[in-house]
């Protein structure tokens, strides 16, 4: 197959584009660079630094590349800038998308798959969340991509074309941009590593499913590989397992403090000072992906003791 994948120049789509050639698919990455960047990329895989909000430029790569299928990955993902920026948000995350399918009809694509958000839609939940959980996005980031699941709904159905929508819990792993305000795991490996101390918001007790990149990835590859028997499906990729702050930045400290004694530097890694709770932060978000393993054969693969070492390997 011959994958388009949008947003491939940064930490999940990277992933996948790796997978995708290891599984003998030929890949190329559209992205504004914005948050990604092109060492993440293989060598050779073509990169075409286009933004997917400008429709003609988007088009002219759908013709070059005549993808089969997409991965679609690429977005504004910051809720604070959504807020701030409704228009940008929608800009990127909806007309963006609209771009992609567009083009993604006019040149025959069959499969798309996209990004979606089970934290967003879902809100604090104790138990894990199906996708039959009633849909509440607040922040506009949670209504663009809510609104997205919705057109590749109507897409699916107007057009021959396979659409998933997986709704990501948290993801973790190598590549992860840590000057976002997501991406809890990079942000901790990258000031531990230089002996800094971790924050950690409020008392740490916010629960999360944190799922490794790798196993995002192949979740994409399932989704564009398997034909389904319904042309649009939401599913959720996640572990179920609830894991606090307290305990995640206790777990990723020990690596690092491990990396840096093998590595023969004395920095002793201090202990994480507290801070002043996040407003917004959700208590508790858990996704159940019964339904990926149903449909795509997909369950996640990397207990999180085992993911977190690897991510602090690649920072260190
Ligand atoms: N990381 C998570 O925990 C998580 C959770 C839920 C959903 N998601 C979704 O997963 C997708 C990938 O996120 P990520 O964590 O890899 O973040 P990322 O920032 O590393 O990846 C997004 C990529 O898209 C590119 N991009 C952004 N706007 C663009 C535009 N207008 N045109 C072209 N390229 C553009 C960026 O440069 C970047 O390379 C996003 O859609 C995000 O909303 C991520």
């Amino acid at each position: 197959m011959r994958v388009l994948v949008t947003g491939g120049a940064g930490f999940i789509g990277s992933h996948i584009v790796d997978q995708l050639l290891a599984a003998g698919h030929e890949a190329a990455a559209v992205d504004n660079l914005s948050t990604g960047v092109a060492a993440n990329l293989p060598q050779g895989v073509p990169l075409y630094e286009v933004d997917i909000r400008d429709r003609d430029a988007l088009g002219k790569v759908f013709d070059e590349f005549a993808p089969n299928a997409v991965s679609h990955q690429a977005a504004q993902m910051s809720v604070s800038r959504s807020v701030r920026e409704p228009a940008f948000d929608a800009d990127n995350n909806v007309m963006g998308l609209l771009n992609v399918l567009d083009h993604s009809v006019r040149v025959g694509v069959q499969q798309v798959v996209a990004a979606s958000s089970g934290g967003v839609l879902y809100g604090d939940v104790i138990e894990p969340a199906g996708e039959d959980t009633a849909a509440a996005p607040i922040s506009p980031y949670g209504i663009s991509k809510w609104v997205g699941e919705k057109y590749l709904e109507f897409y699916a159905r107007e057009h021959s074309l396979q659409c998933v929508a997986l709704r990501y819990a948290n993801v973790y792993g190598a590549r992860q941009n840590p000057h976002g305000e997501a991406g809890v795991v990079a942000i901790f490996c990258q000031r531990m590593l230089q002996g800094e101390a971790a924050q950690v918001n409020g008392d740490g007790k916010y629960i999360r499913d944190y799922v490794y990149a790798v196993d995002v990835a192949r979740a994409n590859l399932l989704s564009i590989s398997t034909e389904l028997s319904q042309s649009f499906l939401a599913l959720n990729i996640g572990t179920s397992k609830p894991t606090d702050v307290n305990e995640l930045v206790s777990a990723v400290r020990s690596f690092c403090q491990q990396s840096l004694q093998e590595s023969g530097s004395d920095i002793e890694v201090p202990v994480p000072f507290r801070a002043e709770p996040r407003a917004g932060d959700l208590r508790s978000s858990l996704v159940c992906a019964a339904l990926a393993k149903d449909v795509l054969g997909w369950q996640p693969e990397t207990a999180l003791q085992d993911g977190l070492q690897q991510t602090v390997k690649w920072f260190a």
